[in-house]
């Protein structure tokens, strides 16, 4: 359907509504107009039909619920200005449900900046980062993790990450020579990559 049609089949039905003209029916159109100011464009700001009735999305059932919690004659549209913090909260958090991880992309961001030089012998940006890359895996085990990632392994596998990577900071700070540090962090690195395995499996149980 484009958009002419929409808008047709709506004006028709709002007709249809009016002619209907029992009490009830009359009284809903309006709630359009009136709930404007909150964003309503149409029937489906409240409904989950296009012409509107029976079939309410969770704004219009949180009005139903609203009108009986406040034991009220009718429903008042401009109760919804308590609606919309809820609103909004339910939005971020479809959002959220994704797989985005900050404290993962953070600790990978300093992983692959400190770990791609001392596969070419360059050790130096380890030496300098240890401090922060243990730092990041204190943060991302402490973080909330994405639902599709909340499992116990993953979990498991995170205190052993953050274990090593202050491992390796403490070699460093106690002086590790660079054989032990290129060992150190290799093992760190395959770790870090089995984290990332893990979440992909149970990414996978979550499709
Ligand atoms: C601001 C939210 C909102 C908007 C916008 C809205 N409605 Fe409603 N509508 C409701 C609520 C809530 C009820 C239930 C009211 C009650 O139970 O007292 C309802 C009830 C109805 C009913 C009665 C259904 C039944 O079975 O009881 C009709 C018909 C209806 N709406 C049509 C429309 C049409 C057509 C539009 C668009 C022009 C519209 N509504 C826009 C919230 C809305």
């Amino acid at each position: 359907m484009n958009h002419k049609v929409i808008k047709a089949s709506i004006a028709l039905t709002l007709t249809a509504v009016m002619l209907l003209g029992s009490t009830n029916t009359q009284a809903y159109p309006p709630f359009v107009k009136q709930s404007a100011r909150f964003g309503a464009k149409d029937c489906t700001f409240c409904h989950t039909k296009p012409e509107g009735g029976e079939g309410w999305n969770k704004r219009g059932q949180w009005l139903m619920a609203e009108k009986d919690k406040r034991k009220a004659d009718a429903v008042d549209v401009a109760w919804l200005s308590e609606f919309g913090d809820k609103a909004t909260d339910a939005s971020a958090a479809t959002v959220q449900a994704n797989d985005k991880w900050a404290e993962l992309d953070a600790y990978h961001n300093v992983m692959s900046q400190t770990f791609h030089p001392a596969e070419d012998g360059k050790l130096e940006p380890i030496r300098k980062r240890a401090g922060e890359l243990a730092d990041k895996a204190k943060q991302w085990l402490e973080s909330k993790p994405p639902k599709v990632y909340e499992s116990a392994d993953i979990k498991a596998l995170l205190v052993k990450l953050n274990a090593e990577s202050k491992a390796l900071a403490d070699a460093i700070a106690n002086g590790a020579k660079d054989e032990q540090l290129k060992k150190d962090l290799t093992a760190l690195h395959d770790r870090f990559h089995e984290i990332i395995g893990a979440c992909r499996e149970e990414k996978k149980k979550h499709q």
